[in-house]
C-alpha cells in the first residue's frame, strides 16, 4: 500500500479499458452510484453557475444520472445534450429521460473525443469520465472547443492517489478490497489522478484555475448504504478482477461482501471511505 500512486498523468496511447464493464448489472451500479454521488454534482454544477435557460453539453452520460439532473437545473427552456461511447447504455438513458418526461435532453453514441457542433453550448460536465481517456488533458482540450466564451465547465473525477491514506479502518478485508481497486484500475490504464488532474486539464485548456473541492462519502452507521455501494463496484470490476489475476471470485465474494464490509466498520469504530474525488469547475474568459 505504501506504493506512490502520485505520478503526473500518465500519456497512455490507448484508452483504458473500461474497468467497470458494460453489463445491465453496470447499468444499474451506474444508478445506485448517482444515488452516493448525485448530491455532490448537482452542488457542483449548481455553484458553478448551471442555471435555467442554458445549453449544456455532457461527457460519459451513462445511464442518464448527469443528464437528468442537468435537466432539472436548466428546465423546459435549457437543452442538454449528452455523449457516451457505449450505444446501449444510452437506450437505458433515453428511457429514463422519457419515463421522466424530460423533452429536452438527447442522447448521442459518440466519442466525445469526435464531436463536431455547429453551435456552441453554455456549459459542459462530466462525471467520472476523463480518467478513462488515453490523453485526457488533450480530451479535455478539445472539449472546451465546444465551450461559448463565459461558459462553464464543471467535472468530477475521482482521485484515487489519496485512497490508500490511513483514512480507513485499518483491517484485512477493507486493506485488500482497496489494494484490489487500486490494481484493477492501474493495470486497466485508467488515470488514478484524474480528480487532481482536472486542474492542469482546465488550465491546459485556457481556463482560470478552477475552483476546486475533494468530497467523499464516508459512513460507519449499520444502516449506511455505502456497503452495498463497495459491493456492487466489485462486482463491476470482478471480470478485470479475474481476467489480470488479482482476485478470484471466491476470494471477492461478492454476495456477502457488503455484510463483511459493514461487519468490519462496525466492529473498527472507525468510518469507512468511498472513492474520492474532485470537483472542479470555472468559466472561459469573454
Ligand atoms: C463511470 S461511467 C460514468 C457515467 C456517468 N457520467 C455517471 O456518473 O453516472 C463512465 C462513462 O463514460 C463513458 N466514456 C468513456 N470514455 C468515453 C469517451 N471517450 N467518449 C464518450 N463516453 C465515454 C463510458 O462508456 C461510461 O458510460
Amino acid at each position: 500500500m505504501a506504493k506512490d500512486y502520485a505520478a503526473h498523468l500518465h500519456a497512455s496511447k490507448s484508452d483504458a479499458t473500461y474497468t467497470l464493464g458494460r453489463t445491465s448489472h453496470e447499468t444499474n451500479r451506474l444508478i445506485e452510484q448517482s444515488r452516493i454521488y448525485g448530491e455532490s454534482t448537482r452542488r457542483l454544477c449548481k455553484r458553478a453557475g448551471i442555471s435555467k435557460g442554458m445549453r449544456v453539453l455532457e461527457i460519459g452520460s451513462g445511464a442518464g444520472d448527469v443528464a437528468l439532473m442537468l435537466a432539472e437545473l436548466v428546465g423546459p427552456t435549457g437543452q442538454i445534450v449528452g455523449v457516451d461511447v457505449n450505444a446501449e447504455i444510452l437506450d437505458t438513458a433515453r428511457q429514463r429521460a422519457t419515463d421522466a418526461g424530460r423533452q429536452n435532453v438527447e442522447f448521442i453514441a459518440s466519442d466525445a473525443r469526435s464531436l463536431v457542433f455547429s453551435e456552441k453550448f453554455d456549459a459542459i460536465a462530466g462525471r467520472f469520465v476523463l480518467m478513462y481517456m488515453a490523453e485526457p488533458r488533450e480530451a479535455f482540450t478539445k472539449l472546451i472547443t465546444h465551450l461559448k466564451p463565459g461558459g462553464i465547465a464543471a467535472f468530477q473525477e475521482p482521485e484515487y492517489t489519496l485512497y490508500p491514506a490511513a483514512l480507513h479502518p485499518d483491517t484485512p478485508l477493507i486493506n485488500q478490497l482497496i489494494t484490489w481497486i487500486l490494481n484493477v484500475f492501474e493495470h486497466s490504464n485508467a488515470h488514478l489522478n484524474m480528480g487532481i488532474g482536472l486542474y492542469q486539464a482546465f488550465v491546459d485548456a485556457g481556463l482560470p484555475p478552477p475552483a476546486m473541492h475533494l468530497e467523499s462519502p464516508i459512513g460507519a452507521a449499520k444502516t449506511w448504504a455505502g456497503y452495498r455501494y463497495m459491493a456492487t463496484i466489485f462486482q463491476s470490476l470482478l471480470p478485470l478482477l479475474e481476467k489480470y489475476e488479482l482476485a478470484t471470485a471466491a476470494q471477492v465474494d461478492v454476495d456477502t461482501l457488503a455484510a463483511r464490509i459493514r461487519q468490519e466498520v462496525i466492529t473498527s469504530k472507525r468510518p469507512f471511505f468511498l472513492p474520492l474525488h474532485v470537483t472542479a469547475y470555472a468559466t472561459l474568459p469573454t
